[in-house]
């Protein structure tokens, strides 16, 4: 029996086709379908809508679901097509006709959407609660490593010195930026859609602002219309967020696999965080990493799957915007894993501490002794020239010795402010 069902049932093969991987899905949405509804059913009381007796035990059984919801135990029972049936059903199951009563100025359309702005709101801050944890282990690599130097490339030809600490530490900064985006996200997700109903609101004298406040959201998406629409952005603003994330890590994967590479012999991992080969019995291999770059690199085409789905919708609500939550929901667990797992190996990374003793780095140095010459005096443009001479004619040798003290170089790393940087945006997560 459906909640639209008006004398005849569908055929089980467009019920199939048409629920998709609801059934499934959408038991991540219970608990926020619960506190949509009893926000709602509080402003309906408010309204004259519902005697406050009924309230009251409507109020009760919905807690007992959200409990349920809480433990893991929520069910979408054989033959019911949402998280908003299932709910309604049990309801009216337990309370009879009270239970037919929550629906009045509401559809599924505002349901749902209210639905995924709590959830994203809160799959944000977890998100934002892995990238701190990375943010914390990179700053504090950075700082035990500030010393120890590493070629620096560019064309992937040897360039200047880097370090550990400026390789650690830009991956940090590089995730407040992504907070920014993750902010940005959050704050399209903390707006209030309640009351849009089908699109277009409702006859009966609402009181969105209060279902706002109750909601804890930071505001309304005022515009009936708009709300409406905001499904589908809310979701691609999200998978920026993500996809800025992801182009992060998957960088950082990159480095770490060509960094293991014999070749350069950077970092290692201990034996137990390697993989092995069928045939080489040598092999460490790097799959983490590898797998981590594959899924962020995936990751990086969400919000482009999620511009095609939406691009030609007209305004309104359209049964497409349902497949939004097939391709988030996955995107949001995933993001998590990748920051753990990243977090995980770098608390066992080894960095070799000796890489720039071997004479193929030698020509790091070049600059910092043309620099040398220039502080002496000698005009930039000659004291170039002179070093590249000794270069060409291979009589170059290095003098070894780095003088970075800028703000953000090798020797200046200023991970405090970077830090400083990172808890103002955490904060306005709050
Ligand atoms: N499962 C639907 C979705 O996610 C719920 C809303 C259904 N609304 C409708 N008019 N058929 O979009």
């Amino acid at each position: 029996m459906k909640l639209w069902s008006k004398g005849f049932e569908p055929d089980k093969l467009i019920e199939e086709f048409t629920v998709g991987r609801d059934r499934e899905l959408d038991l991540r949405l219970a608990k926020y379908d619960v506190e949509g509804s009893m926000a709602h059913i509080r402003m309906l009381e408010s309204i004259g809508l519902l005697e406050a007796d009924e309230l009251k035990i409507l109020l009760e059984a919905l807690e007992d679901i959200k409990v349920t919801a809480e433990r893991g135990e929520f069910l979408i029972e054989e033959g019911i097509e949402d998280v908003h049936s299932q709910v309604e059903l049990m309801l009216t199951r337990r309370l009879g006709d009270v239970g037919k009563k929550i629906h009045s100025g509401r559809s599924r359309n505002d349901q749902v959407l209210v639905d995924l702005k709590l959830f994203l709101r809160d799959e944000l801050k977890n998100i934002a609660d892995h990238v701190l944890a990375l943010f914390e282990r990179l700053q504090k690599l950075s700082n035990e490593h500030s010393a120890v130097l590493m070629p620096g490339y560019t064309h992937l030809q040897v360039a200047m010195p880097s370090s550990f600490g400026l390789w650690f530490g830009a991956y940090a900064e590089s995730l407040v930026d992504d907070m920014q985006l993750v902010l940005a996200a959050y704050n399209v997700a903390n707006q209030n859609p309640l009351g849009s109903a089908a699109g277009y609101g409702s006859s009966f004298p609402l009181n969105r602002r209060m279902t706002t406040e109750l909601l804890n959201f930071n505001n309304l998406h005022f515009n009936v219309v708009a709300a409406q629409m905001s499904r589908g952005k809310t979701e691609r603003a999200v998978a920026y967020a993500i996809a800025a994330l992801a182009s992060t890590l998957g960088k950082m994967a990159m480095d770490v696999c060509l960094f293991m590479c014999q070749n350069f012999g950077f970092i290692s991992f201990p034996d137990e965080l390697t993989t092995g080969s069928s045939i080489m019995p040598h092999k460490k291999n790097p799959d983490v990493f590898e797998i981590m770059r594959g899924k962020c690199n995936r990751l990086q085409s969400v919000p482009n799957e999620i511009s095609l789905l939406t691009a030609n919708l007209p305004l309104g609500y359209h049964r497409d915007l349902q497949l939004l939550k097939d391709i988030i929901f996955p995107a949001t667990t995933e993001i998590c894993s990748c920051l753990d797992m990243c977090d995980f190996m770098l608390q066992n990374i080894r960095v070799n501490s000796d890489i720039l003793s071997e004479s193929r780095y030698d020509y790091l140095f070049t600059v910092e002794d043309v620099n040398r010459l220039a502080l002496g005096g000698m005009p930039f443009r000659d004291a170039y020239r002179e070093v590249g001479m000794q270069v060409q004619r291979g009589e170059y040798s290095p003098t070894k010795e780095v003088h970075h003290t800028h703000e953000g170089s090798i020797g200046n790393l200023c991970n405090a402010e970077i830090s400083e940087k990172m808890n103002r945006v955490m904060e306005m997560m709050k």
